[in-house]
């Protein structure tokens, strides 16, 4: 956990505190499709004057596939290996906002870069939310495989329990963005980890 310290101050190392690193790190925003990870990153990302980088985005470029055609041709598990590099690559770049895939933080490497070189907020939003924002753009293919509704039922109940590690918790209902950005900007400000 080396990269963690690089750069603080003495209080800052001595300070357990999520935030005490906060102007160094990159953030990443993890959680459920539909939970409005790219649309507030992207926002996020101009209130601090950063670049934003997506990592479904980023992995499209890098294949010229889109994650349908992706995950179609070569299937899941290569795209969480392709995911995870491309996720390193950033994080070992300039800070920025990330916003990521809803798998991304289940894959356990993943996770410990992310843990490693970023501080992380899971954008947390309920059933309702996720399932009318996902219902906008009929392009994910896990919701292909069944009821979308059942689906992010399951995937909620797997993944919450490994989203809730990320350092930050953010609730993102259904007003508008700004609202959830203003959110994490105060969380990330005063190190408070549930809002
Ligand atoms: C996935 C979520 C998608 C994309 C891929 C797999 C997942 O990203 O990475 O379809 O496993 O939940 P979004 O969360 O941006 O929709």
């Amino acid at each position: 956990m080396t990269m963690k310290n690089k750069g603080q101050t003495a209080a800052q190392l001595l300070d357990p505190d999520p935030s005490a690193d906060i102007g160094l790190k990159s953030i990443v925003l993890v959680g459920l499709m539909g939970a409005g990870k790219s649309s507030i990153g992207r926002r996020l990302a101009t209130a601090l004057n950063l670049p934003f980088k997506d990592a479904d985005a980023e992995i499209e470029a890098a294949s010229n596939l889109s994650v349908a055609e992706f995950f179609e041709l070569h299937g899941e598990i290569a795209f969480r290996d392709g995911e995870r590099k491309v996720i390193a690559r950033l994080l070992d770049g300039p800070r920025h906002v990330l916003a990521t895939g809803g798998g991304a933080f289940m894959d356990p490497k993943t996770q410990a870069l992310i843990e490693e070189k970023a501080c992380s907020i899971w954008l947390r939003a309920n059933l309702d939310v996720t399932y009318k924002r996902c219902m906008k753009r009929n392009t994910r293919p896990l919701l292909k495989t069944g009821n979308p509704r059942e689906i992010l039922k399951r995937l909620m109940d797997e993944r919450f329990p490994t989203y809730e590690k990320a350092d930050f918790t953010i609730d993102s209902g259904e007003g508008p963005h700004e609202i959830v950005v203003d959110k994490i900007i105060k969380a990330l400000t005063s190190g408070s980890a549930q809002t």
